[in-house]
């Protein structure tokens, strides 16, 4: 079965095309034959953040010529699509011209679904995908497949190259991104509890914060991974010490809190002048802090539901600090729990952990009709 799968719930405009057979544990096999992404990191960093009307214009932009490229290296270009999108596409103007003209040389290609990304995110972004996949859905005559993007962030985790890794449940998923803040308790496949939340901000949310209250560009996660890396080995030595408290790190829950780590962070940022060697002290410590309160939470959930596996996914899990503080944490525990990560790459939004959890939802007949599929900015897992 050939997926072809549209992200555009936050900044990043992705598509992506696999190929795949079998299912879970019965011969799954994925081949990637094509993929692409459009970071529209750049746009933003003057703003701090994400800024949506700015966001659903670049997507408008992106998403033909990712489906271009995509189609491409597919070995999928060529021929004509007669068919008229005008109604689908009534709001999203500059994303119909573009459909339009691409369809002058391009036909109906060699897939079986489109799955597109309806929720969570930001509403208006999700909207700009879920139009596009209508379109392409009623041109090509294609059934679509709603994916919820955190089924597609536990997904990519528990794959490798061209399979699933495998594995023992229960699976415990620390899902850590700019808009979540979750764990997720799963028996089987495809089945999500969700056992802890933030309560106020995500932590990718508190590192593009607490980035900004530095002066330092949007995502600020990466900024903030690479100062701290500066200072990690030398911070013992120093004598400019910074601390910050572990919200929420007793509370005998699951959930979280980072909103009151980044006010501590606006009091140190404002206490004295910001040097480079305290902003990298800063960033230090709130790194620390943040992998402290997601690794005790996680161990506490590991041991409560017995979990054989622990997952992490969303974009702050390509933090090197969290994976390896987790990993020791695990092999500290000693009970041989299994760590799945993504690859650096597959940790930020990308289509491709679309398109898997499109074929999988294809594979069980989950086609939901045009008319039906709806953006939804605070789509929750499905319990089943
Ligand atoms: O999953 P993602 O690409 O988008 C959402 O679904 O939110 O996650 C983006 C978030 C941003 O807040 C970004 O600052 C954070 O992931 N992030 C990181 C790192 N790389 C990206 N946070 C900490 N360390 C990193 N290396
Ligand atoms: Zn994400």
């Amino acid at each position: 079965m050939r997926i072809l799968a549209i992200e555009s719930s936050a900044d990043e405009s992705g598509v992506s095309i696999i190929e795949a057979h079998g299912d879970f544990d019965a011969g799954f096999t994925y081949t990637v034959l094509g993929n692409a992404l459009a970071s529209q990191t750049a746009t933003h960093t003057k703003y701090g953040g994400i800024f949506p009307n700015m966001a659903v214009r670049e997507h408008q932009q992106n998403l033909v010529p990712l489906l271009t490229s995509v189609l491409e290296k597919a070995g999928m270009r060529g021929g004509v699509t007669e068919a008229d999108v005008s109604g689908i596409l009534a709001r999203e103007t500059d994303l119909r011209g573009h459909l339009e003209e691409f369809f002058k040389t391009q036909g109906k290609p060699v897939i079986d679904a489109i799955a597109v990304t309806h929720g969570p995110g930001l509403e208006p972004t999700l909207w700009v995908g879920v139009n596009f996949a209508k379109a392409l859905a009623h041109a090509w005559d294609l059934p679509l497949v709603p994916i919820n993007h955190m089924e597609g962030h536990i997904l990519v985790s528990a794959a490798s190259e061209n399979t699933m890794t495998s594995f023992e449940f229960p699976l415990l998923s620390l899902l850590i991104s700019g808009g979540h803040t979750e764990l997720v308790l799963s028996r089987e496949w495809m089945h999500y509890e969700l056992i802890g939340q933030t309560r106020d901000d995500a932590v990718g949310e508190a590192f593009d914060k607490v980035a900004r209250l530095m002066g330092l560009p949007y995502p600020g996660g990466p900024e903030i991974s690479r100062l701290a890396a500066e200072v990690r080995e030398s911070a013992r030595l120093s004598l400019s010490h910074v601390v910050l408290p572990r919200p929420m790190i007793d509370s005998g829950d699951f959930d979280f809190s980072f909103a009151g780590l980044k006010t501590a962070v606006r009091k140190v940022v404002e206490a004295e002048e910001l040097t480079d060697e305290r902003r990298r002290m800063i960033a230090l410590e709130f790194e620390n802090a943040c992998a402290d309160v997601l690794v005790a939470k996680t161990m506490r959930a590991i041991e409560e539901y017995g979990a054989q596996t622990v997952l992490v996914g969303g974009g702050v899990s390509a933090n090197t600090h969290i994976r390896t503080s987790l990993a020791q944490a695990i092999k500290d525990y000693g009970l041989g729990t299994k760590l799945l990560v993504p690859p650096p790459s597959l940790a930020t939004d990308n289509a491709l952990m679309i398109a898997l959890a499109g074929y999988f939802r294809a594979r069980r007949g989950e086609y939901a009709a045009a008319d039906s599929i709806r953006a939804n900015g605070n789509l929750k897992l499905a319990k089943e």
